[in-house]
């Protein structure tokens, strides 16, 4: 690397020992950069590639399927796109791509590609899509005895605000419209989800939930609607969940996660209600409920580009807002002795109830993971309980001193308001100072904070500056 600026050997080095893919195309198709990843992914060297027209090196593209010339021609990047195809060593592999348009003074000079094998995704998801299809066969053998199922009564709480969303949940059990629920992390989404399949008129049929998170879109889009086989590279023929939950119900965790492309094709089969599996011909019609839930609101979902709105107004047919445990500090006794009778039987013990300092600590505590903290706090007193002891006292809170009992931690006790809203302050801060010193220019004030423009302005916003 003799000769060669500092600059060089970093692009360089990043370019050998990263594991993406790179692949960088000029202005004439031809390689100019062909990075390790690259290699072991397409199955070729650098040396065949280099210098060479694309498609002579790739005869089976043209120039429209190939996503590199598209992206030179149109100048329009293509983010996250999965693709399928068997390579040059004849392995099968699935890769999520995205192409970006090189320019210089507004010209385009090139496009680069990043891609990133996600084969083993593919094959997990294959063996997921296997697995929960043997479960739910074998439960459906057995006439449903041995699972867990939430109902109604499941639900605990006395605030006017939960036994409010109780009330629209129950009289929504037998209808068939969609639902959309919406709550904080911990809040009992999946909890009304189930009590509305099982106490319904569907609660003999299948009860599926899917999360939509951290699922690249083709993956999804299998699993929702099933494949036939050559569908993809690796597809076998499955039916997809929508089949499997026919006359059920299908829960739809994170919705706000789904790419917009699915969420238009799923805003499609719910209007249209019937599915076609990818690589397939037929259309299959299938009568399933959607229950959905987001833990975003959903305008703030909207305005965000999270959500669709189209979609967003088809699932809003029934909405359920489950109000974070902090708006409703009634239900956190009735809660709390709820999962000491639940911890009680588990672990053999006999404890009667919570110290009242405690309570009061829990009555002022803020409840970011909502229910789901709470129970977990009191499953891990119950653990740490003496066998002779009857009230949860504060030293059974052992994991729990995040709480900030008195003056213990006491750069914590600075803080008067919870970790979000304290960090929230000081990135305000930091962003009014920045933005002080470059004369409110925004793009040298992103620069600086290593953020983009966007990204700046968003905040700008949302702190008001
Ligand atoms: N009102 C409630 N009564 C009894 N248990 C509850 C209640 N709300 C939540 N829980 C319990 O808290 C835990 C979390 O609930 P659930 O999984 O339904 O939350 P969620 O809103 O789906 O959370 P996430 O957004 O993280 O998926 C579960 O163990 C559930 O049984
Ligand atoms: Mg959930």
């Amino acid at each position: 690397m003799e000769g060669l600026g500092l600059d060089q050997i970093l692009v360089q080095n990043i370019l050998r020992h990263i594991d993406v893919g790179v692949h960088v195309i000029d202005k004439d198709r031809r390689t100019i950069i062909y990075n390790e990843a690259m290699e072991k992914l397409e199955g070729l060297s650098a040396y065949q590639v280099l210098e060479r027209d694309l498609l002579e090196i790739f005869p089976s593209l043209n120039e429209n399927t190939s996503t590199l010339i598209k992206v030179l021609n149109t100048g329009e990047p293509i983010w996250d796109k999965t693709q399928t195809y068997t390579n040059f060593k004849g392995r099968g592999i699935t890769s999520l791509n995205s192409t970006i348009p090189l320019t210089l003074n507004g010209d385009i000079v090139g496009a680069l590609e990043i891609a990133k094998d996600i084969t083993y995704l593919n094959r997990l998801s294959n063996k997921l899509m296997d697995l929960q299809c043997k479960l739910r066969e074998n439960y459906y053998g057995k006439s449903g005895r041995g699972i867990r199922h939430y109902t109604f009564k499941d639900i605990i709480g006395e605030s006017e605000s939960i036994k409010r969303v109780i009330e629209v949940a129950m009289r929504a059990k037998d209808s068939p419209s969609s639902v959309l629920i919406y709550g904080e992390t911990g809040t009992g989404k999946e909890l009304f989800a189930q009590s509305i399949h099982y106490g319904g008129v569907r609660r003999d049929a299948p009860f599926i939930a899917q999360n939509c998170a951290a699922i690249p879109e083709t993956l999804l889009e299998g699993i929702l609607f099933g494949t036939e086989k050559g569908g993809f590279t690796g597809a076998v023929k499955r039916e997809g969940i929508f089949e499997q939950a026919n006359g059920g119900t299908l829960l739809l965790d994170e919705i706000n996660s789904m790419s917009h492309g699915l969420q238009a094709k799923l805003l499609r089969v719910i209007q249209e209600e019937y599915i076609r599996r990818i690589g397939g011909t037929e259309d299959i019609p299938i009568d399933v409920r959607i229950i959905a839930t987001t833990n975003e609101e959903p305008m703030e979902s909207i305005e965000k580009g999270n959500l669709r709105a189209d979609l967003y107004y088809r699932l809003n047919v029934i909405y359920l807002r489950i109000p974070p445990l902090r708006e409703r500090r009634e239900d956190i006794p009735v809660l709390s002795n709820y999962f000491i009778d639940k911890y009680n039987s588990l672990l053999g013990k006999n404890v009667v109830g919570i110290a009242d300092d405690v309570l009061d600590k829990f009555n002022r505590y803020d409840w970011r993971g909502n229910v789901r903290e709470l129970e977990n706090v009191i499953e891990s007193a119950m653990n740490y309980i003496a066998d002779d002891k009857a009230y949860l006292t504060r030293e059974d809170f052992v994991s729990f001193e995040y709480m900030n009992w008195g003056n213990k931690i006491s750069s914590l006790s600075a803080m008067d308001s919870a970790l979000p809203d304290y960090l929230d302050k000081i990135e305000a801060n930091i962003i009014k100072e920045g933005l002080k010193k470059y004369n409110n220019n925004i793009t040298r004030t992103a620069e600086r904070l290593g953020i983009t423009r966007q990204s700046l302005q968003y905040k700008m916003k949302k702190y008001e500056l």
